[in-house]
């Protein structure tokens, strides 16, 4: 049984800007930053805020609501006053769909 799931067209992704998708009734926003794309939970740790309206500064997702920072690659919070780490998922892409499996995280 295949665990991974066709969220999006990749061409529905902009560079540096995120989408919010629902899996298996989990949210989920997709990122592409530098050519690699990125599945984070949606919902911030710290409070109630989608991490898909936050900004991309270098390879970390910044919070709309309180400037908290997340780690696209690892999930962990490096700025506060987010503290606790969101869980990242794997992506990959083919035939210019991308892929989402929320079996494992990666964090
Ligand atoms: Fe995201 Fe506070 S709600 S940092």
């Amino acid at each position: 049984m295949s665990n991974w799931h066709d969220v999006a067209a990749q061409a529905d992704l902009f560079e540096d800007a995120g989408i919010a998708v629902t899996v298996n009734g989990q949210e989920l926003a997709l990122f592409s930053v530098a050519g690699q794309v990125y599945a984070i939970d949606n919902a911030c740790s710290h409070g109630p805020a989608k991490l898909c309206e936050g900004w991309v500064v270098g390879e970390e997702i910044e919070c709309p609501l309180h400037q908290g920072r997340f780690s696209l690659q690892t999930g962990e919070a490096t700025f506060g006053p987010a503290c606790e780490s969101v869980k990242i998922w794997p992506v990959r892409i083919e035939n210019g769909r991308v892929w989402v499996s929320v079996d494992q995280s990666l964090s």
